[in-house]
């Protein structure tokens, strides 16, 4: 366990033009858990955001409601707000740029900024609306790509071939707002001279420590070409700060927002009294640790001028940028014309987030990949990991012990369940050294492995059916299990703590923390009284999951992603398949012994993309061996835990030299789009007639 150490963690600040979708909350939960981590491991950490609320699109969002730029941010923000709170993210600071405090710190920079030496002036043109009076940003200029021809492109790219440019290069340009053609015009502007740090930021991007090398790799086309000095300045009109000394101009949104980050220290100094100001944190010789978390989009403003801004303003710089990837819906971009870009309000409205922080961790890895919200894989993953596999654990185990058993735990570990302990406490320094590094699925993947283990290991040894006959075998064995489910709630609590703070009650104890773990106080006192069990987490329902997007797009998704639709699966493949079948008498039919199972494990067939390797619960005392060829629709984490319904008297066969004893109903023409017959909520060996 490392040594106490202090942390500033950080997310992206959001725009204040909108509400916070989906995307966003991938950040923000993957921040919250690694801060969660942090706290639960002993660290001294600060946890910040602010809106990011200057800029010409939010200036004009206000404008189009009628509203002040002022009047109209105060509402996002306290959306933003309520929408960061009932997600769960634990901030420490909800702060804003329009502040105070961030015009203070944006001032303070830029003063050292310019004593540097490192602001020059320049001419530049740009394209400027005489109606609307105003200078265009890039995107509110609107014409046809100079390069492909596609019409109606923004100012600064082609959606369509990709060609970037200036707006003056578009054929026919337009403004964006009203539509005349808009001219040139000559302004002198403010650039920070980026250019003369290339050797050092070049340096400093490809130091291992600060970036991933995927990332880093991305900007070297940057370096490759030369840095360019930096525009930091906009003409009026322009809702951001003005420059000191300057008639007119503005900080460019992008140099007052990251300073934003020290705006909301300053702001969490000054309520909660816990420093004297940002500087205890920002200074350049402090001993905080400074963390940010952002998209791979906003790589380039944070790895390459901010870093470079504080070094020159004699600020302290962060040791890490942790980059993720985006979120797309069932393998699309979000969208909002089509009505999927999700509104994290609309999702806590469907249900609880507890399911959101879930899928998003077990999906987070360390690198910046995108990844992907498959509406039928994320309930798949839930119910059959969170709920089942880890939810059915605690809850079998502590109502066995509570109940027939009198509530009593044995005083010292058993005979048989000590290998499962001791593998369980062997994962430790894994799942520790996993939340250091913001490899949260990893952190998941030991966490259903060490789940999966309790439940085989309870499966054999049938506690509840000997709570009569020999109640010490079974408090030995249901004791040494519930150490497991301490544990896995302790490796659970940053990414799901609304359930593990209930699940601690019910075991009796204040949450462990990996601080506990760390010191070796991993195991809890036997003599302590346990709490009511009570289930942890409800199965997350289709309908539920459904309530996300529009019924319409919902069909649509399901078609692209491959799978079939959730709400109402089309009969078409299979009647097709019943006109070419052959017909069969009922008592044929009647021969067919179908029986609901359980999966205790699943494991990939080497060599063979098809198989998956299943051990099959049929409430027969032990479980068997079923070879199934769905790996291309689920993955092995997905069916933990979940109800299938199993032909069992199919004769046994050898796939791939492994004995397989019955098969998996799956409707679907095979391959990804397999979807397995789910029966519901019954007891492995129940009859399906
Ligand atoms: N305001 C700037 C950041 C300023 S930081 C000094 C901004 N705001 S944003 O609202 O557009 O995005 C905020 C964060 O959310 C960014 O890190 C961005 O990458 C992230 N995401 C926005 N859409 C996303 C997905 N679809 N998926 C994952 N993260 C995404 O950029
Ligand atoms: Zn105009």
């Amino acid at each position: 366990m490392p040594a106490k150490k202090k942390y500033l963690v950080t997310p992206a600040l959001p725009y204040a033009n909108g509400p916070l979708h989906l995307g966003h909350a991938v950040e923000y939960v993957l921040c919250d858990v690694f801060v969660r981590y942090l706290r639960s491991a002993g660290h001294d950490v600060v946890f910040v955001c602010a809106d990011d609320q200057h800029g010409t699109p939010v200036e004009l969002s206000a404008a189009k409601q009628g509203m002040s730029p002022e009047a109209f941010v105060a509402g996002i923000w306290e959306q933003h707000r309520a929408d960061f709170r009932d997600l769960g993210i634990s901030l420490d600071t909800f702060h804003s740029t329009n502040s105070p405090e961030n015009k203070h710190y944006s001032e303070l920079i830029y003063s050292r900024l310019k004593e540097a030496g490192d602001i020059l002036r320049r001419p530049v043109r740009q394209t400027y609306c005489e109606v609307d009076r105003r200078f265009l940003p890039d995107r509110f200029v609107r014409g046809t790509c100079p390069n492909c021809k596609s019409p109606d492109q923004y100012g600064d790219a082609c959606e369509v071939c990709g060609k970037t440019y200036r707006p003056d290069e578009l054929i026919s340009p337009r403004c964006a707002l009203c539509g005349t053609p808009p001219v040139t015009r000559e302004s002198e502007h403010l650039f920070f001279a980026l250019s003369r740090h290339q050797a050092w930021l070049q340096d400093l991007v490809r130091s291992r420590r600060f970036l991933h090398p995927a990332v880093a790799n991305q900007l070297q086309a940057f370096f490759d070409q030369g840095l360019q000095d930096w525009d930091i300045s906009r003409d009026a009109p322009y809702f951001g700060c003005p420059i000191p000394g300057e008639k007119d101009k503005f900080f460019y949104v992008w140099l007052d927002a990251p300073i934003g980050y020290i705006s909301a220290t300053e702001k969490w100094a000054q309520d909660t009294g816990r420093a004297r100001s940002a500087m205890d944190l920002w200074a350049e010789e402090s001993d905080t640790e400074i963390h940010h978390v952002i998209g791979k989009d906003i790589v380039y403003f944070h790895a390459l001028f901010w870093p470079t801004v504080l070094k020159v303003a004699r600020f302290k710089r962060p040791v890490q940028l942790h980059v993720h990837g985006h979120l797309t819906l069932n393998g699309e971009k979000m969208s909002k014309a089509r009505g999927t870009m999700i509104n994290i309000r609309t999702a806590l409205e469907a249900f609880d987030p507890t399911y959101l922080r879930y899928f998003f961790a077990a999906n987070l890895g360390p690198g910046p990949e995108d990844f992907d919200l498959s509406l039928p894989e994320f309930r798949a993953r839930v119910n059959g990991e969170l709920v089942n596999n880890f939810g059915n654990l605690a809850n079998r185990t502590l109502s066995l012990l509570t109940g027939p058993l009198g509530g009593k735990l044995a005083p010292a570990p058993g005979e048989a369940g000590k290998s499962l302990v001791e593998a369980a406490l062997a994962r430790i320094p894994e799942v520790v050294s996993a939340y250091e590094a913001l490899d949260f699925r990893a952190v998941v993947r030991t966490i259903v492995e060490v789940s999966q283990s309790a439940n085989q290991f309870l499966q054999a040894r049938a506690p509840w059916a000997k709570v009569k006959a020999e109640p010490e075998v079974a408090r030995a064995d249901l004791s040494d299990v519930s150490d497991v489910v301490a544990l896995l709630a302790t490796f659970l609590a940053p990414i799901v703590p609304s359930v593990t703070e209930k699940l601690f009650v019910q075991l009796g104890t204040p949450p462990l923390t990996f601080a506990d773990l760390g010191a070796g106080r991993a195991l809890l006192p036997r003599a302590r009284a346990l709490g009511t069990p009570a289930p942890l987490l409800p199965r997350l329902e289709e309908a539920q999951v459904n309530r996300l997007v529009p019924p319409e797009e919902l069909a649509r998704l399901a078609a692209a992603s491959g799978k079939p639709a959730p709400a109402a699966p089309s009969p078409g493949a299979a009647t097709a398949a019943d006109a070419a079948a052959e017909e069969i008498d009922i008592e044929t039919f009647a021969r067919v012994d179908l029986r609901v199972g359980q999966v205790l494990g699943a494991a990939r067939v080497p060599k063979a993309d098809k198989l998956l390797k299943l051990t099959v619960d049929l409430g027969e005392g032990s479980p068997r061996t079923i070879v199934a060829g769905i790996a291309e629709a689920y993955g092995p984490e997905a069916l933990v835990g979940r109800k299938v319904v199993v032909v069992a008297n199919l004769k046994p066969r050898a796939l791939r030299g492994i004995e397989s004893r019955g098969m998996l109903l799956a409707a679907g023409t095979g391959g990804a789009s397999l979807k397995l017959v789910d029966p519901g909520d019954l007891p492995p060996g129940s009859p399906v007639k």
